[in-house]
């Protein structure tokens, strides 16, 4: 069986790393398509037919969070991002977690949400009445507007009318808004709701003798939940100088200050969307999207709060939970057609987006748990400053085992930046 854990994956030359994922892939779908294969590159043609005035691409480092368990199955996970540390620590916690039996998951059903806007009602009552006594007709006019949908078993479900304002609001603030919604299978479903909210705007229009303005999905994705969970035993997270117990509480402190205070609740989350981006952009999602409906949740309750809750069960094991709106898919869009994205989702194995969605939640979690660790013990910059070193060495023109010498020498002499770096690399080619 193929497994996420690859001791030593980490110190490996990245020929070897690719090597090890060809015999770690072999007889699998994503065999024909490893590094050495194909060129995973997105061709410039492509990006030219995805955007307008294209004059390049944009490259990001991929990398690889392993030892990923994840109800019973093991996840190899791309990660693209730019920042140090972030692959190494939610690798860490993964083997931490995978150690107490993995991640747990529970996905809803995937709803998508999409919004019509009606104005200029003159009873908004009787105008909701009117769009609701005609629900049926409504729900099959979207379905017919985007027949393959259905086809697939998914579809345009329900409809709800709102009314919003209060009295003595404005004829600007006044106004009726439907939501469709929409099972949108596999795919993310931008343009499956857009397509739908667009037809169904003329009836709507004649049913209220209102107005239509606005018609578009809704990234407050909240009928389309992913939660992860994991039940850590304290003696796992001991780490040099620090018992596993004071750990677990430096956590459970470090969520208490992230569930009170905004402005730590603000970058907590970032440790958290410091896991979920990555996954959603080496898959080809939208990152905006997941972003904007992670820190809406984050606000549900009228405060921005942590996104993730950590606590103590009866057994002194230290619980974590995240639960996001997910909008995302495994099919449509940049996951179809960037080569790096089709790779992505065949090395992750996923058969579905509600099962992306899970895996995107736990990578989350363990990303959560990575910097609360790391700041309740030692602090983040040692980690990260080994990995900084190097980009400065990088960024002065430092080439091959020049990198490496010359990010040593800059932690060393605890001066990491570009200008001690040049100079150290002009001594060195000297
Ligand atoms: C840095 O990118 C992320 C952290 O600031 C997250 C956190 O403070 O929890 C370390």
């Amino acid at each position: 069986m193929r497994t996420s854990r690859i001791p030593g994956f980490y110190n490996k030359e990245i020929t070897e790393r690719q090597q090890l994922l060809q015999e770690l892939y072999e007889g699998t779908d994503a065999e024909d398509v490893l590094f050495t294969k194909e060129d995973l590159s997105l061709p410039i043609d492509t990006a030219n037919h995805m955007i307008e005035n294209v004059i390049g691409t944009f490259g990001l480092p991929l990398g690889l969070g392993l030892n990923f368990y994840i109800n019973d199955k093991e996840y190899i996970v791309p990660m693209a991002v730019e920042e140090a540390s972030v692959v190494a620590s939610a690798s860490h916690i993964a083997k931490i977690v995978r150690s107490a039996g993995g991640f747990t998951t529970e996905v809803s059903e995937r709803v998508m949400i999409g919004q019509i806007q009606v104005v200029g009602c003159e009873d908004l009552e009787s105008a909701e009445a009117a769009i609701l006594s005609e629900k049926t007709s409504l729900l099959e006019d979207a379905n017919a507007s985007y027949p393959s949908l259905e086809r697939r078993g998914g579809g345009a479900k329900d409809l709800e009318v709102r009314i919003i304002g209060e009295k003595g609001a404005s004829s600007y603030q006044k106004m009726l808004v439907v939501h469709l919604y929409v099972d949108t299978c596999d795919a993310m479903g931008a343009n499956m709701i857009n397509t739908m909210v667009e037809a169904l705007a003329p009836t709507i229009e004649q049913l209220t003798r209102g107005k239509v303005y606005l018609r578009i999905l809704s990234n407050y994705a909240d009928q389309s939940l992913a939660k992860a969970r994991c039940v850590i035993p304290p003696h796992l997270l001991e780490t040099k100088g620090f018992s596993g117990e004071a750990v677990r509480d430096g956590v459970i402190h470090a969520y208490e200050f992230a569930r009170t205070d905004p402005y730590r609740a603000v970058t907590h989350n970032k440790g958290i969307m410091n896991g979920i981006d990555p996954v959603i952009i080496a898959t080809g999602n939208d990152w905006r999207a997941v972003e904007a409906g992670a820190h809406a949740y984050a606000a549900r309750d009228g405060q921005y709060r942590s996104m993730s809750t950590w606590r103590k069960d009866e057994s002194g094991n230290l619980v974590g939970e995240l639960e996001l709106p997910m909008s995302l898919g495994v099919v449509g869009g940049a996951t179809r057609v960037h080569p790096t994205a089709r790779f992505a989702l065949r090395m992750l194995h996923i058969q579905s987006a509600k099962e992306l969605a899970g895996v995107v939640v736990s990578v989350g979690l363990a990303q959560n748990l990575g910097a609360l660790k790391a700041l309740v013990t030692e602090g983040i910059q040692r980690g990260h400053m080994s990995l900084h070193a190097r980009s400065i060495a990088i960024a002065a023109g430092a080439v091959d085992e020049e990198i490496e010498q010359v990010a040593k020498e800059l932690i060393r002499l605890k001066e990491i930046r570009v200008g001690k770096a040049q100079e150290l690399v002009a001594s060195i080619k000297k």
